[in-house]
């Protein structure tokens, strides 16, 4: 009879299970050349993107109303005297998405900045406006569509 230091099939069973996790967490990486990061976040979508707002809808709200569109594709909708725009909700300096207005400003929580309800800058580090995005109705009376890849102009309203 063989000696062993398993004294009972139950130790001998737990050894082999232990030993075949250890075996599979080596492989996966645990040599530590194969790891891999996690990867990154998509981006938020681009394109032509269909809020929930219609344009009668928004303009009977108050002056002034911002609408937030951050979670869809990182923009504010906004109702303003003049009409309807919208801003990306990316800051200017490095990339961080701005916060909600507060009174007439709206503020970046990474380095400070602040730009005014229409995106013209108010306080560095930023020194370029938000940039304003193209808005359209689906159709004629319908839903708005903000494009973020097309850029217009910051005194365009609808
Ligand atoms: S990224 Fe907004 S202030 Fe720096």
């Amino acid at each position: 009879m063989s000696q062993n230091s398993f004294s009972t099939p139950m130790q001998r069973r737990t050894f082999c299970l232990g030993a075949l996790a250890a075996a599979a967490t080596l492989g996966c990486g645990g040599g530590g050349g194969g790891m891999t990061a996690a990867p990154p976040p998509p981006p938020p979508p681009s394109g032509a993107l269909q809020t929930t707002d219609t344009r009668s809808g928004l303009l009977a709200e108050p002056v002034p109303t911002t609408r937030d569109y951050r979670n869809l594709g990182n923009f504010l909708l906004i109702r303003d005297s003049g009409g309807i725009y919208a801003m990306t909700a990316i800051c200017t300096h490095m990339g961080c998405t701005v916060g909600l207005p507060a009174g007439s400003q709206i503020t970046c929580p990474c380095h400070g900045s602040v730009y005014d309800l229409g995106g013209g800058n108010l306080q560095g580090p930023a020194v370029s406006p938000l940039v304003h995005l193209e808005v359209t109705e689906a159709t004629p009376g319908g839903l708005l569509v903000v494009n973020t890849l097309k850029t217009v102009a910051a005194s365009v309203r609808i």
